[in-house]
């Protein structure tokens, strides 16, 4: 594929595609080996509408690796700003030979609606409360290598999954690699219409920790919620909240995970974010060699880009 939108129409063998070449990616960039000429005479446009601390820079830090040449562009700086339409943006970055632009924007499907106008890859970044597929993929990676398999693994992922990018694409990368997945929040946040991809849906965390080989915590996206939906901090973290009381019930190998930003003391004890069974600075490393993969696979490869 040129692209990457999305994980819900990617099949498993693909998926799996993805993680093997990552694997064989995680060494560049260390000392020995530095870079790799993969992507030599391509640019990249790093193109975020939305903040982002870990997707953007290891996008660039990707791209950097496999020898392509790398534009940052934020929303604020461009002519967005004067009106100027996404579709005539992402042209214009075509008519300058950019090669792949990788998209974070705050509505669902802009990555896709690029990318059926576009020759140039399009890689979501995150559109919306849609997808984010590449946070998926690092998620995988990280659990494959930690436990040594995705299939028959328990994934417990806990918060905020109504206004969830990061659930919906774990959600289908983990059921298409036979995980086992229960989503756990307030009925809010947490309906039961979510059944309806496979899942098993509960607003009681007590009774999910002692079965799950991995807790995934999600933030509270105040940014995309409207009040009604959420209680307040202090009784969410009462409910929902991965304390230090609460975490004794997980099992001693279980996995403690959080795509970041991290509000410490809210989705999860502050201590417990930085205790050894914690693996949420080595998803961000593994967002590295996913990314160079994924940017590897769609844009070393676009028959229209030649
Ligand atoms: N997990 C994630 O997407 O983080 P950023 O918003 O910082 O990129």
């Amino acid at each position: 594929h040129k692209d990457l939108v999305g994980l819900e129409d990617l099949t498993a063998a693909e998926i799996t595609h993805v993680l093997d070449t990552a694997s064989a990616f995680k060494d560049v960039g260390t000392r020995e080996i530095k870079k790799v000429p993969a992507l030599r005479g391509q640019t990249m446009v790093n193109f975020f509408v939305e903040a982002s601390t870990r997707t953007r820079v290891s996008f660039e830090l990707a791209a950097h690796r496999l020898s392509a040449d790398v534009i940052n562009m934020t929303a604020s700086t461009s002519s967005l700003t004067k009106g100027e339409t996404l579709k005539d943006t992402a042209l214009n970055l075509q008519a300058l030979h950019a090669d792949i632009i990788v998209l974070r924007h705050s509505s669902a499907g802009a990555s896709k609606f690029l990318a059926e106008r576009l020759d140039a890859s399009v890689i979501n970044a995150g559109d919306g409360a849609h997808e984010h597929p590449t946070q998926a993929l690092l998620d995988t990676f990280t659990i494959r290598e930690k436990l040594g398999r995705i299939e028959g693994i328990h994934v417990a992922i806990i918060g905020d999954i109504l206004f969830s990018r990061v659930a919906r694409s774990n959600i289908h990368a983990l059921l298409k690699l036979g995980a086992r997945v229960t989503l756990v929040g307030p009925s809010t946040l947490v309906p039961h219409e979510f059944e309806q991809m496979g899942v098993k849906v509960t607003h009681d965390l007590d009774s999910v920790l002692p079965d799950a080989d991995v807790v995934n915590l999600l933030r509270i996206q105040h940014e995309r919620q409207r009040k009604e939906y959420f209680p307040s901090l202090g009784e969410y973290t009462s409910l929902f909240g991965l304390t230090k009381q609460r975490a004794e019930r997980l099992k001693p190998e279980a996995l403690i995970m959080h795509p970041g930003p991290i509000n410490r003391g809210v989705e999860i004890d502050s201590e417990l974010a930085d205790c050894s069974r914690s693996v949420i600075l080595d998803q961000v490393t593994n967002g590295l060699a996913v990314r160079m993969a994924v940017l590897y696979l769609c844009a070393g490869t676009n028959p229209k880009r030649g």
